[in-house]
């Protein structure tokens, strides 16, 4: 009878003499995750299980096995398909099949180049309305934690989207770290502030930090995990929190998750940029991101909002429909600067009730 996949992790973990603390240890999960993946509370992705199969050392039979008990299709499977793929290309007219195997072409060889590339990147914008309000010595306080954040995260260029006319914030850069700055001339939203570093950031994956998001403690490692996120599934990867109440939905960027990745990693199935009605679920966006360049395309594409601003959440929803995109779920302490539009507005909801 075939095995499940919960029951063959667990007997092979055993034949290798692993503790499930061990094999945690060796695949980088916790050992929690291990304990759901024996009882079949989870099923592992790809990227995942090749971990484990390396921790547990397999023969390439019972990599096969396992990977079949997981459901995903050994590479020797795939090989007849790919060749049936070259049958069907080998019947159609010339041009057709030179045009598709130019497109083949080029999506393998961007594929190669993500591959490759590591997040070198940060953007900081610093336009909006609360970092207008502050002089340069306040920004650069203000700036000081993202700052560091980066420098943990082993980022090496910080790109500063800055107000026009406002002085550059006075900062102490940490070692390691080199500083350029870019102006958004029109104030309209997140995602334009983001569109216009195209030039400096190029075809690249990289990072976003929006400082009046502040984290504290071991949180300050927030970034460094999303990079590792990058570098194992290579796709964008989000902060998000958990909902603290009603009113977080009108204030933040919402998303909803599916399947869990790994243990407070799942893949985002919708977003939703501060949705007011409706139906709404979901955990709150923390102002971290790893973006791969492709965003850039998806914001080119994205329609203004009712207020006219460009939204990276909804660029986002766009880039979703082509690829994937995580959600890390940070859980450490974190301070949000309370927007002033919003403390008004809850001065007023207070009045409207006293
Ligand atoms: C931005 C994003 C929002 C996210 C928030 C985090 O909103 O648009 O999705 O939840 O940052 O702080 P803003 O603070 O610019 O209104």
């Amino acid at each position: 009878m075939e095995k499940d996949l919960a029951s063959l992790l667990q007997s092979y973990r055993e034949r290798a003499g692993l503790k499930k603390a061990q094999l945690a240890q060796r695949a980088g999960v916790s050992p929690s995750f291990v304990t759901y993946l024996e009882k079949g509370q989870r099923r592992p992705s790809l990227p995942m299980l090749a971990r484990l199969m390396q921790a547990l050392d397999l023969t390439a039979s019972e990599k096969r096995e396992l990977l079949q008990a997981g459901g995903y299709q050994p590479v020797e499977e795939l090989a007849p398909r790919l060749s049936h793929i070259g049958e069907q290309l080998a019947e159609l007219p010339q041009s057709e099949r030179d045009e598709l195997i130019e497109e083949f072409s080029r999506m393998i060889g961007r594929w190669r180049e993500l591959r490759r590339k590591r997040v070198r990147r940060v953007v900081i914008p610093i336009a909006g309305w609360q970092p207008r309000l502050l002089s340069p010595e306040q920004l650069g306080k203000m700036l000081r934690p993202a700052l560091e954040e980066s420098a943990l995260a082993g980022l090496s260029e910080v790109i500063l989207v800055l107000a026009p006319g406002k002085a550059a914030p006075a900062l102490k850069v940490p070692h390691g770290l080199k500083v350029r700055t870019v102006v958004q001339e029109p104030q309209v939203g997140l995602g334009h502030a983001i569109l216009i570093t195209q030039g400096v950031v190029g075809d690249e994956p990289f990072a976003v930090i929006l400082p009046d998001d502040i984290l504290l403690g071991e949180g300050r490692r927030c970034m460094q995990q999303m990079l590792a996120l990058y570098e194992e599934y290579r796709c964008s990867v989000l902060a998000v929190t958990s909902v603290e109440g009603a009113a977080d939905f009108k204030n933040y960027g919402i998303a909803q998750l599916g399947e869990a990745v790994r243990e407070n990693v799942y893949l985002v199935t919708g977003l939703q940029e501060k949705p007011t009605r409706g139906r709404r679920t979901g955990l709150t966006i923390v102002g971290r991101y790893v973006l791969t360049p492709q965003i850039f395309e998806a914001l080119q594409a994205t329609p203004p909002d009712k207020n006219n601003e460009l939204q990276l959440t909804d660029a986002l929803n766009i880039l979703l429909r082509r690829q994937r995109i995580s959600a890390f779920v940070y859980t450490e302490k974190l301070f949000r600067v309370t927007p002033i539009k919003i403390l008004l507005e809850q001065l007023i909801d207070a009045l409207d009730e006293s």
